[in-house]
């Protein structure tokens, strides 16, 4: 893995056993784009994809007829108007009103490792070698202002990550209204564009559409990454699937404002952008001052959909997750939030806490209510006190006596709202975002403190400081339930309204990290109204996310397939709840909520005294399976092998790091008659390896790897056959099976 720079032809070649970047700095001395994909000779020279035929009406930048012209080459970080038509990479708007820009190679770095992000989550390496980082510097001569294309690629992952700093070394002032993170330009346009979008409780639903000429785009303008889109780009060849295939993924290290964006030119180039959106977004650059963006990832893989999530996945368990939790086995929960919303008292609690721990569990959550006069969702939020005629002993006496019994104990926040029938609001009218002498709109009844200003910041960390410190909490989970509205901070002037959106995300990234320097032990949970903000940034201070509001087992097949195309296992929050289920009121089988439940962190929503006796004696088994292998499930490597997005069946599987063992999750949808008999393909086995297989805990026979790969796992089930009303055997909707294979001894 390195970078080399061949200085005759100027090119940079970025590589490591299994793909290259290559780049060149153009004869007008911006940075060209030649090639992202497999590995190719590093000694070669790619001058010659540098395309400069001459098209009719083409505008050229040299004086002459043909030559070179902006439009037809493909680039690192282009700008609109000296050629190029296309939506460029950023814009720079100056104190005459240009626009025109002209950023030339002046010199380059070269390190090992990867330098970290200031006030930014991004990802890291520990060792040197684990990655090598170049740094390109350009300058315009006429407004000395320079930026730095920073480019990290990973010597044992097909990644290659950048970001961008914009540093303003004249006098005047100029203002950034597009600062995009990264941009790529693709020889063709022979890709599906695949994205995860939806709504509360449908959050990450895959969805794919050929490319063709013209814009295609996702993004937040909620001030959250959102639930209707993910910070995520992916294109696949049209032949490309889950197991063969080219697929380039995009993802951005942020929680705020994004735009994801593929441009097809009229030359059938595709030029991805993203990065902060730039909608609403302005950055005012005063003489002497930076700007850094946030960080965008890019993963190549020629084998197919599953190894491109699989890169994403150990890129994200080991270079973006941090601290204790990155490695640390994650605690089984119980939340009161479904078995109580805010009707509890501390006795209540207690008894939902003493059934969880006779059941095996290890982390008791209290949720939303606890504090001030939260009773409902319409006052309270801001005032960070526990409420003494619930909680007599405070949250401090609460923690003991749940402790007491054996468990951790966590507790929700929203630390970034207020409602307005609350002391922090009548002190401090002017800290909610909100544009003077207009209405403020709310949601939930709740308003937005202004993130941006770092004393609103200092005073939120100061009051849950001081209930951090008094009582052993050791798990927050730190929600934020509504879009940004009138986004307008009172403490800055006109020409900086348009950076109030980013200082936001700024601000809350601020208040985490010294949460975090302060309370290492505590494990975050990040939430948005369920996984509204379920994205890179939010997990480099919190290695694990609620994925969803929504519960039920079936609805979760498509929210964690969806989800599992970047994210880890480790960091999808995913617990077993009552029956009618509260979002879809849907019956489900307690084994097919644990089944599916399984392939995150694992948890439970619900009182489980309610539960009868043969119900509480699954729920231990569940308990007991979870401990027993969530350490290969959140380690191993995650394939998913049957789609819930194109068919009755969902089916992944997780493999053990040394091929051992490895755990299926078969689910069918709805009940069939006659149906197929049907054979499951599995992935990642040891082929000459016997495996014993068991299906639900029952000895099913002995595979070798090859068999099972291969032949496939015969999961047909009684549906194949004529009902059988009278033997017990049966098969239903909404039914699932639990395979686990381990390898045989000797
Ligand atoms: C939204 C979250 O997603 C829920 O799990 C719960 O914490 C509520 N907020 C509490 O208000």
């Amino acid at each position: 893995m390195g970078i080399v720079w061949h200085e005759q032809v100027k090119e940079f070649h970025l590589f490591n056993e299994e793909i290259s970047y290559v780049m060149k700095i153009l004869p007008n001395g911006q940075l060209g784009h030649l090639y992202f994909g497999q590995r190719v000779p590093l000694d070669a020279d790619y001058s010659y994809l540098v395309e400069t035929c001459y098209r009719p009406t083409t505008a050229y930048v040299f004086p002459g007829v043909g030559g070179l012209s902006l439009e037809h080459v493909r680039q690192e970080y282009p700008a609109y108007g000296t050629t190029d038509f296309r939506m460029p990479a950023y814009e720079l708007l100056q104190p005459n009103g240009s626009r025109i820009t002209d950023f030339v190679y002046v010199s380059h770095k070269i390190t090992q490792g990867k330098p970290r992000l200031e006030g930014l989550p991004a990802t890291y390496t520990e060792k040197p070698e684990e990655a090598s980082t170049l740094a390109i510097r350009l300058r315009d001569e006429v407004l000395q202002v320079e930026i730095v294309l920073s480019y990290t690629i990973f010597s044992q992952l097909n990644v290659i990550s950048r970001s961008v700093e914009f540093s303003n070394q004249g006098e005047t002032t100029c203002y950034l209204n597009r600062a995009m993170s990264m941009s790529l330009d693709l020889p063709d346009r022979d890709y599906a564009f695949m994205q995860l979008s939806g709504w509360w409780g449908r959050e990450r639903a895959v969805h794919t559409r050929k490319l063709t000429p013209g814009i295609h785009s996702i993004g937040s303008l909620r001030g959250q990454s959102g639930h209707v889109h993910n910070p995520l780009m992916l294109l696949k060849r049209p032949h490309t699937d889950e197991f063969q295939g080219e697929a380039i993924g995009c993802s951005l290290v942020y929680s705020g404002n994004f735009l994801a964006q593929a441009e097809v030119d009229t030359f059938d180039v595709t030029r991805l952008t993203m990065g902060i959106h730039p909608f609403q977004f302005s950055w005012q650059l005063k003489a002497g001052e930076r700007f850094q963006t946030p960080e965008a990832v890019m993963v190549y893989t020629p084998r197919g959909l599953n190894d491109l999530s699989q890169t994403f996945h150990k890129l994200y368990a080991q270079h973006l997750v941090r601290g204790k939790w990155r490695d640390a086995v994650r605690p089984i929960l119980i939340n009161n939030w479904e078995a109580t919303y805010f009707d509890f008292d501390e006795e209540k609690l207690l008894a939902i806490a003493r059934k969880a721990q006779a059941a095996g569990i290890e982390l008791f959550v209290l949720d939303d209510g606890w504090f001030s006069t939260r009773r409902n969702d319409t006052s309270g939020l801001g005032d960070w006190w526990a409420n003494t005629e619930l909680l007599p002993g405070g949250i401090k006496g609460l923690a003991a006596k749940i402790n007491a019994l054996g468990m951790k104990f966590g507790l929700w926040v929203e630390l970034e709202m207020v409602n307005k029938d609350s002391d922090l609001y009548r002190q401090h009218p002017d800290w909610i975002l909100h544009t003077p002498c207009r209405r403020d709109s709310h949601g939930r009844n709740q308003y937005v403190l202004d993130f941006s200003r770092p004393e609103v910041v200092d005073y939120i960390y100061q009051s849950i400081a001081k209930i951090l410190h008094g009582a052993n909490v050791e798990y927050i989970k730190w929600d934020m339930n509504r879009s940004i509205t009138e986004c307008f901070s009172a403490a800055y002037p006109a020409e900086q309204q348009g950076e109030i959106f980013h200082r936001y995300i700024l601000g809350v990234y601020s208040l985490y990290e010294r949460l975090l320097q302060e309370f290492p032990h505590i494990l975050f949970e990040s939430c948005a109204s369920g996984g509204g903000r379920f994205d890179p940034g939010m997990l480099y201070y919190a290695p694990q996310a609620w994925t969803s509001d929504d519960s039920d087992g079936i609805e979760r097949l498509k929210i964690q397939y969806g989800t599992s195309y970047a994210y880890p296992l480790a960091t999808m929050g995913t617990h077993v709840s009552v029956t009618p289920n509260h979002q879809v009121l849907r019956n489900t089988s307690l084994k097919l909520r644990g089944d599916v439940a399984y392939f995150g962190t694992f948890g439970y929503e619900m009182d489980l005294g309610k539960l009868t006796a043969a119900e509480l004696a699954e729920v231990r088994e569940q308990i007991a399976f979870m401990k027993r292998y969530r350490n290969l499930i959140h380690s191993g490597t995650f394939y998913r092998l049957e789609s819930p997005f194109t068919g009755n069946i969902t089916a992944w599987m997780v493999v053990a790091r040394d091929q051992r063992t490895a755990i299926v999750g078969y689910y069918k949808i709805l009940n069939e008659v006659c149906a197929p008999y049907r054979r499951l393909k599995l992935y990642g086995l040891l082929p000459d390896c016997p495996y014993t297989v068991l299906e639900d805990g029952m000895h099913k026979g002995i595979f070798h790897g090859s068999e099972l790969m291969h032949v496939g796992l015969v999961t047909t089930d009684y549906s194949a056959g004529e009902a059988k009303r009278d033997t017990g055997e049966f098969c239903t909707d909404f039914w699932s099976r639990l395979y686990v294979l381990k390898a045989c001894e000797g």
